[in-house]
């Protein structure tokens, strides 16, 4: 019984309209959905009306006929046709009971994957010298959770963070740090975040002539009048390259130096990763530095392909559908993101061979993606070694908005920084936890502060990490804490705290492990029905990269289970098999509960 059941039922409806119709089985689709009202049926076909218009038949006729001849072994009862032509199956008890059993496994129904290939995942992406912010929470939070299911269905991934650690911006906060005799082993994040944006000023006084001046499509002599206009822009800029060239020509002393200030993000990076619970640590970095040395080998692959060309001194490559070229070497020999990027697909897919490679960012950067795929296309790095074709996805998603729907800012008007957002959830995580505890009847009743912290950071950043991964990840989302921490609706706390429940219930029940499974009131069906789409849900996931279907099915399925719970005792049930079915019932809903939060990167106090 290892097949879903809605496989099985499809799979004997194609046979039966295939007889009736005269024609292959596999040309048929019976369009299998859940039936609406659970006490009529499970399961609804409405192939029929398409069907019958298709041979011209009459559709109620032909369901009847397909009624008639369809052979569902043993699974399903006898199934009804209603309406025009729809087809009502109700699968029988024993079946759900079978079925349930056979999924209460460590397994827990997941099918693996069984595709050798390994999975690239572009997630974090934070940039040296600057704090983590907001953004860089969801490239996070969403990368890693994609990480986790992939892993959980067999596959080997490599979270690569891909930090912005090399460039001129770098050079240019060193460049400043240094020459202002700055002590390097003693900075702190915020040293660095005001070097880098004194850094991006500058430029940005040099960008702003520039471009004004080639909107105007000013001529050489009014380039020249600008560029004096920007000396000191200029003049910095020169110095940052000279840095900068320093640096690529691997100079000792300098890339200490250069290094001293990546640990000095990191340390803070890391602190808000740990906070977060994600698996992403130093293993992970391969960063734009990673890739220095390839950045020469990339251009000239493409123009040794023909598949760039030279555009007034710099080097482009050109879609045949869109005017926008890929611009992967500047006129002055430097390279750019994109070249970059171009350099981590090609490593990812010939030397990691991942057979998908994803980039979980800010959805700004779409056009960046489209090119940089298609360029991978046009030279090959969109195959592994051995010819398979790669996926390569960019996963893209929205803004975090303040309460005034704008971008979040902090009342002083500078971005938010992720720690003290976090800090904020724990926070009330943890009042909300101690709070509770007062209660005599509360299973946290008399715990110590450090343990109800402990709960109370699992709630608040469960809080915050649900919020984000449960909405359409394209769509821009209110950072709104006091939702998030409900314990009502569809949040975060809320499924941990069913979820503890069920674990009280257990601890106080006497489970007997293979006590035999029997399904037969209508909750017990219903949460049985809910619990086999495990598997079906956490694979579409995967195959749509959208988290949030696991979050919705979540929901519904600790609904589903509350009311199972609701109207059908467990405890206090007289009839001893009755009550180790639905203990084994609620025990499997609990495993499965926490597999899938762990899916989501949130971890499931067992006393909230
Ligand atoms: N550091 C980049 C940024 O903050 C994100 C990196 C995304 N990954 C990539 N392979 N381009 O904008």
């Amino acid at each position: 019984m290892s097949i879903p059941i809605q496989q099985r039922i499809a799979e004997a409806l194609k046979v039966a309209f295939g007889t009736v119709l005269s024609i292959s089985p596999d040309s048929v689709d019976p369009v299998i959905r859940r039936a609406q009202k659970a006490e009529i049926a499970d399961f609804q076909a409405n192939g029929a009306m398409a069907l019958a218009k298709k041979h011209g038949q009459n559709p109620k006729e032909l369901a009847e006929l397909v009624v008639g001849v369809v052979d569902f072994e043993n699974f399903a009862d006898c199934p009804t046709v209603a309406g025009p032509g729809f087809i009502n199956i109700t699968i029988k008890n024993e079946t759900l009971s079978a079925l349930v059993e056979a999924m209460d496994t460590h397994a827990l129904g997941v099918v693996l994957d069984e595709d050798p290939h390994a999975v690239a995942i572009d997630l974090c992406g934070v940039n040296v010298a600057k704090q983590l912010h907001v953004g860089h929470l969801r490239a996070t939070i969403i990368g890693d959770s994609i990480a986790r299911m992939y892993e959980r269905v067999g596959r080997k991934v490599f979270r690569e963070n891909h930090l912005g650690d090399w460039g001129l911006p770098i050079a240019m906060v060193l460049e400043q740090l240094l020459a202002s005799g700055a002590d390097l082993d003693t900075l702190s994040i915020l040293d660095l975040n005001s070097a880098y944006k004194n850094a991006k000023l500058i430029a940005k006084d040099e960008l702003r002539g520039e471009k004004t001046a080639r909107a105007m499509q000013a001529g050489p002599h009014r380039l020249i009048e600008i560029e004096e206009q920007n000396i000191g822009a200029i003049d910095a800029q020169n110095k940052a390259k000279k840095v900068l060239n320093a640096l690529q020509q691997g100079d000792g002393q300098l890339l200490q130096d250069w290094q001293k200030l990546i640990d000095c993000t990191m340390a803070s990076v890391y602190q808000a990763l740990d906070l977060l619970n994600v698996k992403i640590g130093p293993e992970n970095n391969r960063g734009e530095s990673f890739y220095r040395d390839r950045l020469g080998g990339v251009v000239a692959s493409f123009v040794a392909k023909n598949l760039a060309e030279e555009d007034n001194g710099a080097t482009v490559v050109r879609f045949d559908d869109r005017d926008r070229p890929m611009l992967i070497q500047k006129s002055d020999g430097g390279f750019l993101y994109a070249t970059t990027d171009l350099a981590a697909i090609q490593f990812r897919t010939q030397e990691l061979k991942a057979s998908h490679v994803i980039y979980v960012v800010d959805s700004r950067q779409r056009d960046h993606f489209k090119d940089l795929f298609d360029g991978a296309k046009l030279i090959g790095w969109d195959k592994t070694p051995d010819g398979n074709d790669s996926v390569l996805a960019h996963v893209p998603f929205g803004q975090v908005l303040g309460e005034d729907k704008k971008p979040l800012k902090t009342r002083s008007g500078s971005s938010v920084t992720l720690s003290s957002l976090l800090e904020e959830a724990i926070d009330r995580g943890t009042s909300e936890v101690t709070k509770r505890s007062k209660d005599p009847a509360s299973p946290t009743h008399g715990m110590c502060v450090d343990d109800l912290h402990t709960i109370g950071r699992q709630i608040g950043i469960g809080a915050v990490k649900y919020a984000d991964l449960s909405n359409d990840l394209i769509r821009d989302y209110v950072f709104d804490i006091d939702r998030m921490v409900a314990f009502e609706g569809n949040t975060g706390p809320y499924i941990q705290y069913a979820c503890a429940r069920i674990s009280s219930l257990i601890r106080k029940g006497n489970l007997q492990k293979d006590a035999p499974v029997t399904i037969a009131e209508p909750q017990e069906r219903a949460l049985a029905l809910k619990l086999l789409q495990y598997n079906g849900v956490l694979q579409d996931a995967i195959a749509y990269l959208e988290p949030h279907r696991l979050c919705t099915w979540l929901y519904e399925l600790t609904e589903a289970f509350s009311t199972f719970y609701q109207s059908c005792p467990v405890l206090k049930n007289e009839d001893e098999t009755i009550k180790q079915s639905r203990l084994r019932l609620a025990d499997l809903t609990r495993r499965v509960v926490v597999d899938g939060l762990d899916l989501l990167g949130i971890e499931s106090p067992e006393k909230m």
